[in-house]
């Protein structure tokens, strides 16, 4: 079946790269805003019988990016798309995946209800906060790992010892670990706020060696920055680097990390960086590792190599 990839505006370069990877051009897609706000979507081209793939993260402004995603999914199931896959690179709302204190919404259940409700076939996204998620959803969901690419960029950060900044990220550190055969150290830490946590304890050895802080994401830094004054109170050395999947970068974050004696920030491109940051931040290019997972699902060939295991 012919394919066709398609670009909201959340992210269109990564889905470019996607794109260029399989020798493809971007599909047409026309968005526009009425007057009011409202978003307008049309398909430019004849989508009748094809495969489609429709590449989105649901990053800030994330209301938008999510409406924009299932406007696109309206659009190309009611114009006679044979089968649409979304590629979701970050999947907002991940981290409201449970009641913490009884009175919130699960926002991930919602979400998930939401893509419950469209023609959709699959789902693929790269590092979920939570892989557990995948129960959430109606459609298979395919949650593929970033973690070998970030490894091997990260090797160049000749750190000592992966540190896990938090109990949640402790697989992801065995996870980069494993692949730059290095020990793990973890950091205690507790949230106090959205943009707060508080530090407990460091477990590890880490005294004299350069870390490399993995997470899955980094929003205000504030879970970063609290594990580096951490490790740096604990006797490592004056040289951090970070590795995360996703660089949302929010609020605080750039100033936060500026204050660190940063020498490497590894990030993927799941969410465009506003290139005016000043910090030492080196982008992994997603795009061919999704444009093989289209080439496999395409051909019916395995991806199990590519996804997360924990
Ligand atoms: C938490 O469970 C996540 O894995 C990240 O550690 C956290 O969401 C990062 O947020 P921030 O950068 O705002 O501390």
């Amino acid at each position: 079946m012919e394919l066709k990839i398609f670009s909201g505006t959340s992210n269109p370069s990564l889905a470019e790269s996607a794109a260029n990877s399989l020798g493809l051009p971007l599909s047409k897609l026309k968005l526009q805003r009425f007057p009011d706000g409202e978003i307008n979507v049309k398909i430019e081209e004849n989508v009748r019988g094809k495969d489609i793939y429709l590449i989105q993260s649901t990053s800030h402004p994330i209301g938008d990016n999510l409406l924009e995603l299932l406007l696109i999914i309206d659009a190309a199931c009611r114009v006679g798309a044979e089968r649409i896959t979304v590629i979701i690179p970050y999947l907002g709302y991940a981290r409201q995946d449970r009641r913490v204190t009884g009175i919130e919404p699960i926002g991930a259940h919602l979400i998930a209800s939401m893509l419950r409700a469209t023609a959709i076939s699959r789902i693929i996204a790269v590092d979920i906060h939570n892989p557990a998620l995948e129960g959430f959803f109606r459609q298979p969901l395919d949650n593929i790992s970033a973690v070998p690419l970030l490894a091997e960029m990260a090797s160049k950060s000749k750190a000592g010892i992966v540190v896990s900044p938090d109990l949640g990220a402790v697989k992801l550190a065995e996870r980069f670990a494993a692949f730059m055969s290095l020990p793990v150290a973890i950091v205690h830490k507790s949230r106090i706020t959205g943009t707060e946590v508080k530090v407990h304890t460091v477990a590890g050895k880490v005294q004299n060696k350069k870390p490399l802080i993995v997470d899955d994401m980094i929003s205000t830094a504030g879970t970063v920055e609290a594990a580096a004054k951490a490790l740096l109170t604990a006797g490592c050395l004056p040289e951090i680097s970070i590795a995360a999947t996703h660089g949302l970068l929010v609020g605080p974050a750039s100033e936060r990390l500026k204050r660190l004696p940063l020498k490497h920030l590894f990030l993927t491109n799941t969410i465009s960086i506003q290139p005016e940051i000043d910090l030492p931040i080196e982008i992994v290019d997603l795009g061919p590792l999704l444009a093989e997972v289209i080439r496999r699902l395409q051909n019916q060939e395995s991806i199990i190599d590519m996804l997360v295991h924990l």
